[in-house]
């Protein structure tokens, strides 16, 4: 049995997010989605906040958590055996690659990397935000339960 962990930070989960959680669900036995909860980082919507729409959204077809610290210590806790994350652009191949290596360093763990519909690649939560907090629609770009919360959050 094979179980793949998703990390991010989710602020909001993105459809192109939801095509990576997607794939994986097809790919691996188990599918842990791991949400960051970074204090020190402002988000629109707290962790409890990001993870409930992951269960919204998937119940119980995989597991939904929240973490601090370094990823290869909750990866190890939740008894994963691999990291998967999307791949959009060169500038998050730079990224990414380099925190996979860090990870491997650390505790062995391999990183899969997944590469985006080319149709959701230009979606980021920063640009969703910024669009949603402007005034534009971002039907499309995240998922319905995450477009409600925003046009809420922001009214
Ligand atoms: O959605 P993001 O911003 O690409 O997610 C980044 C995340 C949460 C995967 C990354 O910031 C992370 O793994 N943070 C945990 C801290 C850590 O382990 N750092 C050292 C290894 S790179």
């Amino acid at each position: 049995m094979t179980t793949a962990l998703c990390p991010g930070s989710f602020d909001p989960p993105t459809s192109g997010h939801m095509d990576v959680i997607d794939r994986a669900l097809g790919l691996f036995d188990r599918v842990v989605v791991a949400v960051i909860d970074n204090p020190s980082k402002t988000a629109m919507f707290t962790a409890a906040e990001r993870a409930g729409f992951f269960k919204e959204i998937y119940g119980e077809r995989l597991d939904v958590t929240t973490f601090g610290g370094l990823l290869v210590d909750h990866v190890r806790a939740m008894g994963a055996d691999l990291v998967v994350k999307g791949l959009r652009t060169g500038g998050d191949h730079e990224y990414e690659t380099q925190m996979a290596q860090m990870n491997r360093h650390l505790s062995g763990v391999e990183t899969l990397f997944i590469p985006t519909r080319p149709d959701l690649a230009y979606i980021s939560s920063s640009l969703v935000k910024e669009v949603a907090r402007l005034g534009g629609s971002v039907s499309g770009l995240v998922p319905d339960v995450v477009e409600k919360a925003l046009k809420e959050r922001l009214s």
